[in-house]
């Protein structure tokens, strides 16, 4: 598996911090090059420390491709591209749905691709449970996709431009991924972390009954693209492969709430249920998209955790690294 490179694009959000981390641990030893992009800062210094091998970091414009070159000239083609670059936040998308369809449709990466001789590189790319309409429950991932916001559209056109015009692929369709916070902390709210201080404020507060979703710890995510990383060194050569990527629970936003009330021993009463029908977020929010992961579970042979203990973790993972 020596001399195998992986480029992550969007090496500063969320999972591409977590990813770095988890990956760099072992890229000296399995001789795998690493490299990553940012975009609008320069990688931040906490996130450089936290990462355990040599590895390097290039400015990167999804919008318009700019910065693709000089990966070509010092670091080569990749043998596996994780494309975790995003506008991640629904409301952010809906605002801007132009900067959101140009960043999230990442035809400017697959240019690049195209400029290599050959199509060996597989491309892991994440999308999201938002390319369900969220009238149903347990979507597998052969069932229509009907987006009701512009981020679960913009996800949906990624996945039929990457299917049509690059060869190996997997399409990771992910629910809400939670866990600790990232080495350089990310500005956007974390879901497990938002619910605890909003329940840490003594005050009753109102949570949706009727919205349900799968959310996944961010270890199992990690899991899952070392996992698919792995097996593609390993002599696959080909891979056309969507996936649903979501934890075992289908859970209301209320029941999420309930289990961190239950973690952080805050009183129950401190819960009012209501219906998603009575809140406006700025975006319209599918109602059901929960997932059949059972695809997941038998290709990867890897269950990911429940939420309870994926919340237990967040909370003692969160309080060693602030310790
Ligand atoms: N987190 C979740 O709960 C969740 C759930 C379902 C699906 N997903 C999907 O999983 C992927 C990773 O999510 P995440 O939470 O890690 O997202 P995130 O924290 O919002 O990170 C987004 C990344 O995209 C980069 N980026 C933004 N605009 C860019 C541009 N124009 N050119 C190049 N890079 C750009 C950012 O770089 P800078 O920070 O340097 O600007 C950052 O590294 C995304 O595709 C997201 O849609 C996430």
């Amino acid at each position: 598996m020596s001399g195998k490179r992986v480029l992550i694009i969007g090496g500063t959000g969320y999972v591409g911090q977590h990813l770095l981390e988890g990956l760099s641990n072992t890229a000296f030893e399995k001789g795998i090059d690493l490299a990553f992009t940012h975009h609008s800062n320069l990688p931040p210094e906490p996130l450089i420390k936290a990462i355990h091998s040599h590895c390097l970091a290039f400015p990167v414009d999804l919008r318009n491709g700019d910065g693709f070159d000089a990966i070509s000239l010092s670091f080569g083609q990749p043998d596996v591209v994780v494309n975790l670059a995003a506008l991640s936040v629904p409301r952010a998308c809906e605002m801007d749905p132009v900067t959101a369809m140009c960043v999230n449709v990442p035809s400017a990466l697959i240019e690049w691709l195209l400029t290599f001789d050959d199509d060996s590189t597989l491309l892991i790319h994440f999308s999201t449970d938002h390319v369900y309409e969220g009238v149903k429950s347990f979507y597998k991932e052969e069932d229509e996709t009907a987006p009701v916001n512009v981020y679960g559209r913009s996800k949906a056109e990624s996945e039929h431009f990457i299917s049509a015009n690059w060869a190996n692929f997997a399409i990771l369709r992910s629910s809400i991924i939670y866990g600790p916070q990232t080495a350089a902390p990310v500005r956007k709210s974390l879901p497990v972390q938002w619910l605890d201080s909003l329940l840490a404020k003594g005050r009753q507060v109102e949570f949706c009954r009727d919205e349900f979703r799968c959310p996944i710890y961010i270890n199992d995510v990690v899991t899952i693209i070392q996992t698919l990383t792995c097996r593609w060194m390993s002599g696959c050569n080909e891979m056309q492969l969507v996936l649903n990527v979501g934890g075992p629970d289908r859970l209301s936003r209320l029941q999420m709430a309930e289990t961190v009330a239950a973690v952080r021993g805050y009183k129950s009463s401190l819960l009012k249920p209501i219906s998603a029908s009575l809140i406006d977020r700025g975006v319209k929010s599918p109602a059901d998209i929960s997932m059949d992961i059972s695809k997941l579970i038998q290709m990867l042979g890897f269950s990911p955790m429940k939420f309870e203990e994926g919340v237990r973790l967040t909370f003692r993972n969160e309080t060693n690294t602030s310790s």
